[in-house]
């Protein structure tokens, strides 16, 4: 029997609200999703109250589960920031978690972003424009953290264009586990998750606010992670809601942010860098893509989009900076055919390049801010 948003809410019926209301009754649900059985819902409430709903969510859960047909079920509970009310803070974990070594156990502090189990450290590489490079930064970035010696995974957020299937090279359908978890794909060594590899290349993909919540839980929490020092999250491109709700449905430690130089791309890497302090997570640096051209023949180096804006940015807005990756024909060109610079080529200068960013976000996650608790406000798309 195909199970149905009918069926979900006769289910909840039994659940109570804090005070005593049948779920269903308390005009706090969001839109249910269900799809092929799994069932994917938020409760919505007050910032302050999130300790005595955090048992809600969990029986809600429960509930949806056991009604027959459920595949599985997930529920979120989800906070709205009244105007100009403080950030809701929970505890400080232990500074081991912030050495992106640390693993996340089990549930996070009330209310906020649950920790993915056995997964340390989850950051965001995003830019506020689109084509300045974020994927390929993204993918040479996860690598250059592997050559250090880390546990990888790359998780392709970018639900519109999944880009990082073609940059990984691979193909394939992710096989279902038991418990009904995705089993990841292996790229070079790391493990992948993208939405590319559940749809056909050509399928327009149109979301709608929830769809975009369910796909990005799915695929962060349906999916056998293992243990990972940490995931690299490649995010679509923009600072619109639907980029807010993903950078708030994701329990991330950092983001970092990717610009070309020039002056039009800078205010979008404004726009990124504030879309993530809005929602308390740090940035941990911006990268310049695209910094500056040498000539593969000559050898002369042009500054064609005027290098070194990002780096300025970086200082006015009060962020680390984390390197310089050139405009560089080799990379376009083994970004494109699936052979990643950091992978088949590490001893060039631009896989040089990938592993020093690369340290300096590995160091970043260690710094004072990154033992800070996930983001606690979520706002529905
Ligand atoms: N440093 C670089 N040198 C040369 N080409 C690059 C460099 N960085 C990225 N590119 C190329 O630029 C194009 C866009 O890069 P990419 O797909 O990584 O951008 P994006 O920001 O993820 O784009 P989108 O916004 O569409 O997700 C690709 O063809 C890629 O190979
Ligand atoms: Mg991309």
């Amino acid at each position: 029997m195909a199970v149905g948003k009918a069926e979900v809410l006769a289910g909840l019926e039994g659940v109570k609200s804090p005070e005593g209301t049948p779920l269903p009754k308390s005009g706090k649900l969001s839109e249910i999703v269900v799809s092929d059985g799994k069932v994917y819902f938020s409760i919505n409430v007050e910032a302050a109250a999130v300790t005595a709903w955090e048992p809600v969510r969990k029986a809600a859960e429960a509930a949806v589960r056991a009604v027959p047909g459920v595949v599985s079920a997930m529920v979120a509970l989800t906070a709205e920031r009244s105007a100009g009310a403080a950030p809701a803070r929970g505890p400080q974990p232990p500074p081991a978690a912030a050495r992106g070594r640390g693993h996340g156990h089990g549930p996070a502090e009330p209310g906020g972003q649950p920790a993915v189990p056995g997964v340390g450290a989850i950051i965001a590489v995003a830019s506020g424009k689109g084509g300045v490079g974020k994927s390929t930064t993204a993918v040479n970035l996860a690598l250059g953290l592997r050559d250090l010696g880390l546990k990888v995974g790359m998780l392709d957020a970018d639900i519109y264009g999944p880009s990082v299937p073609k940059l990984l090279a691979i193909r394939g359908r992710p096989e279902t586990m038991g418990g009904n978890k995705l089993r990841p794909m292996d790229g070079y060594g790391m493990k992948v998750m993208s939405i590319g590899f559940l749809v056909e290349e050509e399928t327009p993909m149109i979301w709608r606010g929830p769809m975009v919540m369910s796909a990005i839980t799915q695929m962060l929490r349906e999916v056998e992670w293992g243990t990972l020092d940490v995931m690299v999250v490649d995010m679509p491109p923009g600072t619109g809601d639907a980029q807010l709700t993903m950078a708030q449905q994701v329990p991330l430690k950092g983001a970092v942010i990717v610009s070309t130089p020039q002056d039009l791309a800078l205010i979008d890497a404004r726009r990124g860098v504030g879309m993530f302090k809005r929602v308390n997570v740090p940035v941990l640096g911006i990268v310049e893509n695209m910094s500056y051209f040498v000539c593969p023949k000559c050898g002369e180096r042009s500054d064609i989009f005027a290098h070194g804006g990002a780096r300025h940015e970086a200082e006015r807005l009060g962020v680390p900076f984390l390197g310089e990756v050139p405009l560089h024909m080799t990379i376009r060109e083994k970004s494109d055919a699936g052979l990643p610079v950091v992978a088949t080529d590490p001893d060039g200068p631009h896989a040089k390049v990938y592993r020093e960013i690369a340290a300096r976000v590995r160091d970043a996650l260690s710094g004072p801010s990154a033992g800070r608790p996930a983001p606690k406000i979520v706002i529905e798309a």
